[in-house]
């Protein structure tokens, strides 16, 4: 591990195999609380720009029995960015001041992987730790969440989870459900008011027979862990009174709490306001303090692994792409076969010179003409554009039919990473040959992030990127996901 950005960096056998085991080994000399010798050579900095308690001081706690060289900034106005200087300008003074491991903690979404990617760019030897990006996530929080687990239930498979509270815009909740999605036999259950319920990309790691989701707190009474998350009124936009109103019924009173199964462990990340009471605070299912805790071994693990993996390279190669001939066969050879087939030609007539784009996920084909458009490649119009086509594999498809026009490799790219159900059909020298993109490409130079917190809404050198996820697109930086149509 060099960064720890989004848990969806990691596969279950680097959270399982590798963090979490070497957490838990930090466990022995984090409660000795016997610092090794102050060592200047390894330095980290802490920059948190938004408010912290337990993320921060468990950070430096970590670094001091560590032995490292520790800077703390709290809070923008701390910084120039109150001067309105950009994020990558400073990451840059950062990275420029030594910095082994930077810890950020930023509203601003996707800020953290926008740092790691042009230090590592610009040849920086730095591990970026995300310590919470906006409503994105909080990767860290979730490896002490795990060990916490594996401490108190000791096994992190086989068990009933309950997340109660915002779960909207938690974080926390974001990146442990992220986590918990590789593990086997965890069934997941969701309390929350409308407002703050569970977006439905985080749903989608678990079936509908392993997730159930309600607006009471009755639902979590078989829970084996009833995981509580704060109500982020700073993050909420609408009727905050009325979110206030409905939050009322998720706290965990001293007759909530005796619904619930009698061994029950009760977490929470903290802050929390009203979600536990001061009737139960003290109870022995209440473990929110030992968790708190394992941040410490957690994060002396992290700063470790972080220094050593300081030089990998991990986050280049994201916008390769390539191309595969699929089909390269004589032209009449391919009309022979497509005579045989039903239906094809009465929908549009074939070429003898060009290319035809096919698969077009339906209604995505004027998008595509206007942008061949804009790249100055159709100068007297598409010859056919085909909507509503019936298809095996899509029920519907839309197709362009480009006569005598060939697409430069990049062209085809750009395409791919709009729809890369896309194959190019390309007739030429008495040739048929199929064309598609084998590996799904990164969408750059196009659209825009929907999202006003994403960083590449807010620092002027972050261009947006987009990634495909099923039907949707997700933003690169920020995570969210978004229809074509929203971002295009
Ligand atoms: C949380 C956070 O900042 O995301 N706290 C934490 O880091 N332990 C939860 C919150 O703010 O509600």
């Amino acid at each position: 591990m060099r960064h720890a950005i989004s848990i969806n960096d990691f596969s279950a056998g680097e959270i399982y195999g590798d963090i979490v085991p070497g957490c838990k080994e930090m466990v022995g000399f984090a409660q000795k609380k016997k610092p090794k010798p102050y060592n200047p050579k390894k330095k980290v900095i802490y920059a948190f720009f938004e408010a912290s308690t337990r993320t921060r001081g468990s950070y430096v706690e970590a670094a001091r029995l560590l032995g490292w060289d520790r800077d703390v900034i709290t809070g923008t106005e701390a910084t120039s960015l109150s001067k309105k200087e950009s994020i990558a300008n400073t990451a840059r003074m950062f990275a420029l001041q030594g910095a082994d491991v930077l810890v950020m903690r930023t509203k601003i979404e996707g800020a953290q992987r926008f740092a790691a990617e042009i230090l590592e760019e610009e040849g920086y030897a730095i591990s970026i730790q995300n310590a919470g990006d906006g409503t994105n996530q909080h990767p860290t929080q979730t490896f002490l969440d795990l060990l916490t687990i594996l401490e108190k239930l000791g096994r992190l498979d086989d068990f009933k989870i309950g997340f109660f509270g915002d779960l909207k815009f938690g974080r926390t909740v974001h990146s442990l459900i992220c986590a918990l999605a590789h593990r086997k036999n965890i069934f997941v259950v969701l309390a929350s008011p409308k407002e703050t319920s569970l977006q439905e990309q985080y749903k989608r790691h678990f079936g509908h027979s392993r997730l159930q989701e309600g607006d009471s707190m009755e639902i979590l009474k078989d829970c084996d862990i009833i995981y509580g998350s704060r109500i982020q009124e700073e993050r909420f936009v609408g009727d905050l009174i009325a979110l206030q109103r409905a939050s009322e019924a998720f706290k965990i009173t001293p007759e909530v709490l005796n619904g619930f199964k009698k061994d029950v462990l009760i977490m929470h990340p903290m802050p929390y306001v009203k979600e536990i009471t001061p009737q139960v605070r003290k109870d022995r299912r209440i473990i929110i303090d030992d968790q708190a805790w394992c941040g410490i071994p957690t994060r002396i693990f992290l700063l470790e692994e972080g220094y050593k993996n300081r030089k990998k390279t991990t986050l280049l190669p994201t916008s390769e792409c390539r191309l595969e001939i699929l089909k390269e066969i004589p032209l009449e050879e391919y009309l022979n076969e497509r005579k045989k087939r039903k239906g094809v030609n009465q929908y549009f007539i074939p070429i003898n010179n060009g290319t035809v784009i096919d698969h077009i996920p339906q209604g995505l084909s004027i998008k595509m003409r206007n942008f061949l458009s804009g790249q100055g490649i159709l100068h007297s119009g598409v010859k056919h554009l085909i909507e509503d086509v019936p298809s095996k594999t899509f029920g519907y498809k839309d197709v362009i039919v480009l006569e005598d026009i060939f697409l430069a490799k990049e062209v085809m790219i750009k395409i791919s990473s709009l729809a890369p159900s896309v194959t190019f059909n390309i007739v030429k020298d008495e040739t048929f040959e199929k064309i598609k993109a084998t590996t799904s490409p990164i969408i750059t130079g196009m659209g825009k992030c929907p999202n006003t917190n994403c960083i590449t809404n807010h620092d002027p050198e972050a261009e947006p990127k987009f990634k495909h996820s099923d039907e949707e697109l997700a933003c690169y930086y920020c995570e969210k996901h978004f229809s074509r149509e929203e971002v295009l």
